[in-house]
């Protein structure tokens, strides 16, 4: 079954060509990073006027690219939340026309699953069920994923996402957005035992997690030292930071597995990418005699194949969607309006 499978939540419009969930015919991806970047984040209205020049393209070029005609594609899959509302619109729109025009299923995905089932396209072997951190620039969880369409939410961030701190930290610390990925890179270089930043635990869910307080307390040290002239060794407080958020997630996906009693760990979204996180993790699952599924750095950010691979299992389960399919900025998981 080849799915076009549209993504146009955020700053990326993808639109991908997928067989059977597994196979990635083509993802093709028009980043609108470097025109927001000017701005130090994401501008709604822009990123909605830049997804509707580029979907139709793109999707021709996906069908050039897969040697496929339209007669091949069997159904289009869409992100259809959560995201910027705008955003998600347009690739809706998009994929409803299509769908129509080609007398096709339409599918509605939701853009964590889709995270969540880049674990699909990178491990071919990988069947549920298993645990998976879910870590990207909106979302920070633990999620139990039952069967592919079947899934519980153990412990989610209170407050801040933990992409969304790494990126207010490094636009504070002067890096281009999205300030994640230089982050890691300038830990790297640091000591992270320089700088003692705090690790929180909110309520009386253990699986729990925040991060505003970590994000604050951050802040706080960069402006203090700028005040008293004093100077910050940066990559030293972009190790201590990432050092920070790990603790923050590592230790629950331990309790997530001990108590569980599951033995596969997948990661997802763009926060995946980040190595601290990615080497505590595979620490971690070693010494319980977990296996790790880790999607390379490609399928961890926003991308439409994770789309096609998780459109797969709800076409399966019946999750199909007729013309009257609306976009959603807000939607948990599971499925309920939030
Ligand atoms: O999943 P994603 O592409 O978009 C959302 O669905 O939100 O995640 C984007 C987030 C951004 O906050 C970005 O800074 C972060 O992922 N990110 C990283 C790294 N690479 C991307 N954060 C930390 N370390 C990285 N290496
Ligand atoms: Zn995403």
């Amino acid at each position: 079954m080849n799915i076009l499978a549209i993504e146009s939540s955020c700053d990326e419009t993808a639109v991908a060509i997928v067989r059977d969930g597994r196979e990635v015919l083509c993802d093709c991806i028009a980043s609108q990073v470097d025109l927001h970047r000017i701005y130090g984040g994401v501008v709604p209205e822009i990123a909605s006027r830049k997804h509707i020049e580029a979907i139709y393209g793109l999707a021709d070029q996906a069908l050039q690219q897969s040697q496929l005609t339209r007669s091949d594609i069997d159904a289009v899959a869409v992100t259809y939340a959560p995201g910027l509302i705008g955003a998600v619109l347009v690739g809706v729109n998009f994929a409803k026309a299509a769908a129509l025009a080609m007398q096709k299923p339409l599918i509605p995905v939701h853009h964590i699953r889709g995270h969540i089932a880049a674990n699909y396209l990178a491990y071919p072997e990988l069947e549920p069920p298993f645990l998976c951190l879910v870590v990207s620039g909106g979302h920070t969880m633990i999620v139990e994923v039952k069967d592919y369409t079947d899934m519980n939410i153990l412990g989610t961030t209170l407050d801040d996402a933990a992409g969304e701190s790494f990126d207010k930290v490094a636009r504070v610390l002067g890096m281009p957005y999205p300030g994640g990925a230089a982050l890691d890179k300038a830990a790297k270089l640091g000591d992270e035992t320089k700088y003692t930043l705090p690790r929180s635990k909110p309520g009386e869910n253990p699986y729990n997690m925040s991060f505003s307080g970590l994000k604050t307390a951050a802040l706080n040290l960069i402006h203090h030292a700028e005040q008293v002239g004093e100077e910050l060794d940066i990559p030293s407080l972009c190790a201590a930071f990432s050092a920070a958020v790990s603790d923050t997630l590592v230790p629950r996906v331990v309790l997530a597995l001990r108590q569980t009693g599951y033995r596969k760990i997948a990661v997802a979204g763009g926060v995946a990418a980040n190595s601290r996180i990615r080497a505590d993790i595979l620490t971690a699952a070693k010494e319980l005699g977990a296996e790790v599924y880790m999607p390379p750095l490609s399928l961890c950010g926003d991308n439409g194949a994770m789309i096609g691979a998780q459109a797969f299992y709800e076409y399966q389960a019946g999750n199909i969607a007729d013309m009257g399919l609306n976009a959603y900025a807000t939607k948990s998981i599971l499925g309920e309006t939030l």
